[in-house]
């Protein structure tokens, strides 16, 4: 077993819109090879780490990736080669340092984090291990609730919702597989209540249905049915989480931060119904579906600079909702410090795209637990056949995932690959169900 890095190799592949994204090599002095590839988000934070493309119009329209591929292999490389795998948060640092920017636009976040992830599993692989227990290690043993994302809107889908993500959650199932198979029932039961009802069953870039439904509200309801009509109790059995993705509709040339340091947040428009709202009206709106459907998470409710809104948002709904952020703290501690001396949510979104490296991932949860609050492990919606994050939740036992619908193998990657997780734990093996959220009544 020789834990040493001796070659680091990287290309251009394809994500699940057809778009180019980086997969990174790791080959270390026994032979043990690890192997990443990057996903890519189309509702991104504008405060996310850099995704460096190439912007040359002629290939991929821009988004070649060929730059990163270059700095993984030309830059990257001669620095870690000859470093112990082993050692992931002194490599994780060294990539920090060689990038130096605070936000990784020198090297690419994209580039960064493939070599950070390969380095986890080309040591997981020599130490022959999976990935799971090598980053958690024994400890980890708690798989996730998944958040299936069934029904698409926003920048996932076109003539859709306004709202980006309606998802189902089993909390009161016994262990992930039932889990599982609870969300593949319910996605049929949806299939076949919305081709009865004259409604298209075209899918969103995460696999959920996207019809055009008279509102928004109306995703909701004909959710509940398909949860019914699965033989399943709303609420109790499978539960609902929406991700709005509130920062998508809020009118251009607002939420931007004045010159006392304030946000000024603008309206939120919800084009499907015709009208907007602004921010407390747009709270009012949660308050009113989370009293009248089984609503146990809200992602994103509002827009990455209504901080003001945030807070009164986690006053108003915190001790009855999961409020989840994603754009407004892009796994990043500087910002999910920030949101806990305000008190501006009670969990975060984690991304391992948004910050770059394994490590400084893990200390975004690290921090965000420190004050009691839930962390959800997330795909993006350009994703591909890649399924670190499934081990990922396991390692660090968060008891929640969302990979988007379960259809389309890079969503049910991911899911397959809990599976298999499960089956390999046996009886150590726990399902959370309704603990692993924020808010448990
Ligand atoms: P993205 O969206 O991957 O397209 O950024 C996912 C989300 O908003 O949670
Ligand atoms: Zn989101």
């Amino acid at each position: 077993m020789d834990t040493s890095i001796v070659g680091v190799d990287a290309r251009e592949i394809l994500d699940s819109r057809g778009n180019p994204t980086i997969e990174v090599d790791v080959v270390l002095g026994d032979g043990s090879i690890g192997r990443a590839a990057v996903p890519s988000g189309a509702s991104t934070g504008a405060n996310e780490a850099v995704e460096l493309r190439d912007g040359d119009k002629a290939r991929f329209g821009g988004k070649g990736v060929r730059q990163a591929v270059e700095n993984v292999v030309e830059q990257i490389g001669p620095e870690v080669e000859g470093l112990d795998a082993v050692d992931q948060a002194g490599i994780d640092q060294l990539l920090i340092e060689l990038d130096g920017t605070p936000n990784k636009g020198n090297l690419g976040a994209n580039a960064i984090l493939g070599v950070s992830l390969a380095t986890a599993h080309a040591a997981a692989a020599s130490l022959g291990m999976p990935l799971y227990r090598y980053v958690g290690g024994v400890g980890a043993r708690t798989l996730p609730v998944p958040f299936f994302n069934i029904l698409n809107g926003g920048k996932h889908a076109q003539d859709s919702t306004d709202f980006q993500e309606f998802m189902v959650a089993p909390i009161g199932v016994e262990t992930y597989a039932e889990a599982l198979r609870a969300g593949a029932e319910v996605f049929w039961a949806l299939r076949s209540i919305l081709h009865d009802e004259g409604h298209g069953i075209g899918q969103g870039d995460e696999g959920g249905f996207a019809p055009s439904l008279k509102s928004n509200e109306a995703a909701v309801e004909v959710i509940v049915r398909a949860i019914e009509k699965a033989g399943y109790k709303p609420g109790v059995d499978v539960a609902i989480g929406l991700d709005p993705a509130a920062s998508s509709i809020l009118e251009a040339g607002t939420g931007t931060t004045g010159p006392d340091g304030k946000a000024i947040t603008g309206r939120y428009r919800l084009t499907r119904e015709n009208r907007t709202l602004d921010s407390g009206e747009l709270i009012d709106l949660w308050a009113s579906w989370v009293d009248r459907y089984p609503i146990v998470s809200i992602e994103d409710g509002l827009a990455e600079d209504d901080w003001a809104g945030w807070v009164e948002l986690t006053k108003r709904l915190g001790s009855k909702v999961q409020l989840v952020g994603d754009d407004i703290v892009v796994t990043n501690p500087t910002f999910i410090q920030r949101a806990i001396d305000e008190r501006a949510m009670n969990a975060v979104l984690i991304k391992l795209n948004q910050i770059g490296t394994l490590t400084e991932t893990i200390g975004a949860i690290e921090l965000a637990r420190s004050t009691g609050w839930r962390a959800q492990v997330s795909h993006r919606s350009g994703e591909t056949e890649d399924t670190t994050i499934a081990d990922f939740v396991v390692a660090l036992g968060t008891g929640q995932i969302k990979s988007g619908a379960p259809s389309r193998s890079e969503r049910v990657a991911k899911y397959n690959r809990l599976l298999r997780i499960e089956e390999e734990l046996g009886d150590a093996a726990i399902y959370p169900g309704r603990s692993a959220l924020a808010v448990t009544r």
